[in-house]
């Protein structure tokens, strides 16, 4: 049976959505079953049943994570050592991601077993879209991320 999973992402200028979608592509050419939801749209119950999660943020400097962010991670159901994966998106970061260290540990916290090393993926500039290649990077790595989630045994 197909391996379940879901792309939660937050996006306010539509970068961290094109990415979550691209890795969804790339989830679903490896024959995972695959929905691409924002977290607004993504009750914790949902998480219960799936084999995979990844979750996509922006980075945020000063803020780690939104609020928005905080709450949804906040809900998320045991994931009894089910794989996960974690990225973001940005523009300029001569620092590491503020962003990805608290959703890491959440998901560590909630039993979610980070399968692979959490990804960025580069925009061009505030407001602006996403640095060329960056679509067929994110593709890739979700290609990555289903083979590395196949290797973990779900419960
Ligand atoms: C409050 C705030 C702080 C941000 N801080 C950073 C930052 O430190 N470095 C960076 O590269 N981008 C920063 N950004 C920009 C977003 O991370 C970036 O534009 C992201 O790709 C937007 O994703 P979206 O298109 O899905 O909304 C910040 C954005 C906001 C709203």
């Amino acid at each position: 049976m197909a391996m379940i999973a879901v792309v939660a992402f937050e996006s306010t200028f539509g970068n961290t959505r094109a990415v979550a979608e691209a890795i969804g592509r790339g989830l679903s050419a490896a024959g995972v079953s695959v929905r691409v939801q924002a977290i607004a749209e993504t009750p914790a119950r949902q998480l219960e049943a799936i084999d995979l999660l990844v979750v996509g943020a922006p980075v945020c400097r000063g803020h780690g994570t939104s609020e928005a962010m905080q709450t949804w991670l906040s809900r998320l159901p045991d994931g009894c050592g089910r794989p996960a994966a974690v990225f973001d998106t940005y523009f300029h970061k001569t620092l590491a991601s503020d962003t990805v260290p608290p959703v890491t540990a959440c998901l560590h916290e909630r039993r979610w077993n980070l399968v692979v090393p959490p990804v960025s993926f580069v925009e061009q500039g505030p407001d602006q879209p996403l640095v060329w290649g960056e679509a067929g990077h994110a593709e890739a790595w979700g290609a990555l991320v289903a083979s590395s989630a196949a290797k973990v045994a779900t419960p």
